[in-house]
């Protein structure tokens, strides 16, 4: 099996060099990769890349994910997020090659305390998340073979993620305050990139199967109880010495005010994944206290 990735160097591409590698071979880029386009940028280099290498599936990580500044540079972050996606998807869908996309939790508009399901209707509040949801629409209508796993709150070992900022932060201050009112599951790149290779298998004998899907782990937090597990967990490590914070106060969102608005309700009900490709869900505490142990 020839698999095209995008977006390699990405918390989820990066992961995804690793899972899918026992699936065939993987040609990975970047955006500045040279051999091949990987510019999302640039669509028609991007659509020309995939005609050159003529892969049997496609795997996109490649995304504008700056939520705060997708804001004001909208036209851009639909180039990479829609325009290209879709440009990809109309090769693929010319080459019969599968196409594996990401996309958000950032498509709702965050109202009610109920899981989202897939039929539930997109309402973005963002320009992230009405881009993210065009490029869904955009695969959606090309005829491509399609996989779209929406999920929320990604983190990596690798890079930057909230569990550090709260430990350097822990070790700064003696009183943080932190949001209580966004509601949803932290999830591991390493998780989606594992599910997506599955499901990438599950497909070749069920193409029937092709669609939407949520995915996260399992479980449920806000942001303040995170950052409480984060610093629990780090108790149990030597740097918890160096942790002076006593208080993680929890604060409304409209404590901190920023350009794009997020949803309160980031929760996805991920019954259909389940079911479909027949996984189980570990739950979020399992994986970020595995990422802390290993960045600790
Ligand atoms: N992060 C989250 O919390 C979250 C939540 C829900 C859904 N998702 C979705 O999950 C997928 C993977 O996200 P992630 O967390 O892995 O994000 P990420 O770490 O920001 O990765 C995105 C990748 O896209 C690359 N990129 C930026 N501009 C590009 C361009 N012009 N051409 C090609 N590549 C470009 C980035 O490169 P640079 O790093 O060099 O800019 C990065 O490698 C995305 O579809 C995202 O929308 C993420």
């Amino acid at each position: 099996m020839n698999i095209l990735l995008f977006g390699k160097g990405g918390q989820v591409g990066w992961e995804l060099q690793r899972s899918l590698s026992v699936l065939g071979t993987v040609t990975a880029l970047d955006f500045d990769s040279t051999d091949h386009c990987g510019d999302f940028s640039n669509p028609a280099g991007v659509a020309e890349t995939v005609r050159a290498l003529r892969p049997d599936v496609i795997v996109n990580a490649a995304a504008h994910t700056a939520v705060d500044k997708a804001e004001s540079e909208a036209d851009f972050a639909r180039t990479l997020n829609a325009t290209t996606p879709g440009a990809i998807a109309q090769e693929a869908a010319k080459l019969g090659a599968w196409l594996v996309h990401y996309s958000t939790d950032y498509v709702f508009d965050g109202s009610g305390s109920r899981p989202w399901v897939e039929t539930d209707a997109p309402a973005p509040l963002s320009v992230y998340g009405r881009t993210k949801l065009e490029g869904e629409q955009l695969i959606a209508q090309s005829g491509a073979k399609h996989l779209i796993l929406r999920t929320s709150w990604v983190y990596a070992a690798r890079g930057g993620n909230f569990a550090k900022t709260m430990l350097r932060l822990a070790q700064e201050r003696e009183r943080l305050t932190v949001i209580d009112d966004q509601w949803g599951a932290p999830t591991g790149a390493d998780l989606l990139a594992d599910v997506t290779a599955h499901a990438i298998r599950h497909l070749q004998k069920h193409p029937e199967d092709a669609g939407l899907y949520h995915l996260v782990a399992a479980g449920e937090t806000n942001w303040n109880e995170y950052a409480k597990f984060v610093l629990a967990t780090a108790a149990k490590h030597p740097v918890g010495e160096k942790i002076v914070a006593k208080e993680v106060a929890p604060v409304p969102t409209s404590a901190f005010p920023t350009p794009a608005v997020r949803p309160h309700n980031s929760r996805l009900d991920t019954s259909k994944l389940r079911s479909t490709f027949g996984l189980t869900l570990p739950h979020w505490q399992a994986g970020v206290a595995r990422m802390l142990t290993e960045i600790l």
